[in-house]
């Protein structure tokens, strides 16, 4: 787990595999809230089949009065050894600290790492593209996904050292292709 204050008060950001119910449900909710509400890119509800299999991460807000989740991505592995990450995203309050959706990155990938992973791949919204390469991913390919321009980018792995927290015990038993 990564951890760092953000603001100046005692309240720090931490990024974490989602475990408790509270976690669980806020991550659902805040995927809504931003790729329903905010970007309209699904109308009521944005999980898919990948839902099934990905492990949600998600970056919490701690020591406050009480902990409040404020970030979100889930990583999956298709086929062995090549993972991707999707429904990166930060809560509005918290965009642009330098550190929520970078720190949600980096444990992604690092995360995915010390599980095997080969290759690491996100298909990104475009506009987007300049975040993801300041972190040492690469375009690859232009496509149109949920009607909007997208880019298909690769992390670097050798900038993601695998991850050796405590969240790497919980790797998933199934991914798709031993969970048929
Ligand atoms: C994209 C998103 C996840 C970035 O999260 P964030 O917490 O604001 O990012 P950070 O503050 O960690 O930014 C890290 C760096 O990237 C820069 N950055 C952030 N968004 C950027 C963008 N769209 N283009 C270029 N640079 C960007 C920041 O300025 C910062 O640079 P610095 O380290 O020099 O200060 C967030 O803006 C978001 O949730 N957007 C809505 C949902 C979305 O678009 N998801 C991504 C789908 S691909």
């Amino acid at each position: 787990m990564s951890s760092r204050h953000v603001d100046g008060s005692l309240a720090s950001i931490v990024c974490r595999v989602a475990r408790e119910t509270w976690e669980l449900d806020a991550y659902r909710d805040l995927r809504r809230a931003i790729f329903c509400d905010e970007q309209r890119l699904f109308e009521q509800d944005d999980e898919d089949e990948w839902d099934q299999l990905a492990v949600p991460i998600v970056a919490v807000r701690t020591g406050a009065e009480r902990d409040a989740l404020v970030g979100v991505v889930r990583i999956y592995e298709p086929s062995p050894g090549v993972w991707y990450g999707g429904r990166l995203g930060v809560d509005v309050s918290c965009r642009s600290t330098s550190y929520v959706g970078r720190s949600l990155v980096v444990k992604a990938v690092t995360t995915a790492h010390a599980w095997g992973c080969r290759e690491f791949w996100a298909i990104v919204q475009t506009p987007n593209v300049p975040f993801f390469q300041r972190l040492h991913w690469h375009a690859v390919e232009e496509l149109e996904a949920h009607g909007i321009p997208h880019t298909k980018m690769k992390a670097d792995l050798d900038h993601y050292p695998p991850s050796e927290d405590a969240d790497i015990a919980w790797r998933p038993k199934a991914s798709s292709y031993d969970a048929a």
